[in-house]
């Protein structure tokens, strides 16, 4: 697969065969996460890979429970009959045969306050490319992947934690299930923005109206100087 495709591909899985991943596959996928560029080099991830059918079995089901009170009725604010509508995309989720968590550990300590702000920051978003090369990887071998990032809302993941012996200091920043799945690429067409202004809050979008489609391309991306083209007008 061309690597273009390889990320363009890449969705968001929630059905999964049960058949296992490859060992050789769940290495490879791991070799690419850790290939990605980090601040100073301080390769700030550690990688949970839980293949014990018991545990990804209790894995799924509390990513489960925490999208239903953490996401959908914490930071979404859904109504009953809504969340009952998402959650029944969640059933086969944990068929997945395994689950990775993404870990930070700061191994760097920084004598300037500011300095180690700006290094957590720098590690938080070595981690996100670390993930996002696994999840094209992943794409690539034919597997699919799910970000998960809203569960850290219930006391740091501190469930999974206990779950999974993951010390005090190493934090856990997101999890996805890898696994083989027959869901199509998905069609994400850009979003109007008709929809976006609907969903307008203030001067902000809100989280339901991004949930829709792909911003579009052209107010996403300036050339030579930053043009002002939100799309966010009286309604
Ligand atoms: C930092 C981060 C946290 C996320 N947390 C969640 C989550 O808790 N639950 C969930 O269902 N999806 C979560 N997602 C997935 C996004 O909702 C999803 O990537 C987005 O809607 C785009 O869809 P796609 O992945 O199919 O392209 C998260 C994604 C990111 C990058």
């Amino acid at each position: 697969m061309e690597t273009f495709e390889a990320i363009t591909e890449r969705h968001g899985v929630l059905r999964f065969r049960p058949d296992p991943v490859e060992p050789e596959k769940i290495e490879q996928v791991l070799r690419a996460a850790v290939a990605a560029p980090s601040a100073a080099n301080t390769q700030p991830w550690e990688f949970v890979v839980v293949t014990d059918p018991q545990l990804t079995k209790r894995v799924a089901h509390y990513l489960m429970e925490a999208q239903m009170t953490y996401v959908l009725n914490g930071m979404l604010e859904l109504p009953e009959e809504f969340t009952d509508k998402l959650m029944s995309l969640y059933t086969e989720f944990d068929n997945a045969p395994c689950f990775i968590v993404f870990c930070l550990n700061q191994r760097v300590d920084l004598a300037s306050a500011r300095w180690a702000q700006i290094l957590r920051d720098w590690d938080m978003c070595a981690i996100g490319g670390a993930i996002a090369n696994l999840m094209a990887m992943a794409t690539d071998l034919g597997l699919g992947t799910r970000y998960f990032g809203g569960f850290v809302a219930d006391n740091d993941a501190a469930p999974l934690k206990e779950m999974l012996g993951i010390p005090a200091h190493v934090e856990i920043v997101a999890a996805t299930p890898l696994g083989y799945h027959d869901e199509p690429p998905k069609e994400r067409p850009e979003q109007s923005l008709d929809v976006l202004v609907n969903y307008r809050r203030g001067d902000k979008y809100s989280l339901a109206g991004l949930l829709k489609g792909k911003l579009p391309f052209s107010t996403v991306t300036h050339f030579d100087r930053y043009d002002d083209k939100t799309p966010i007008r009286e309604g």
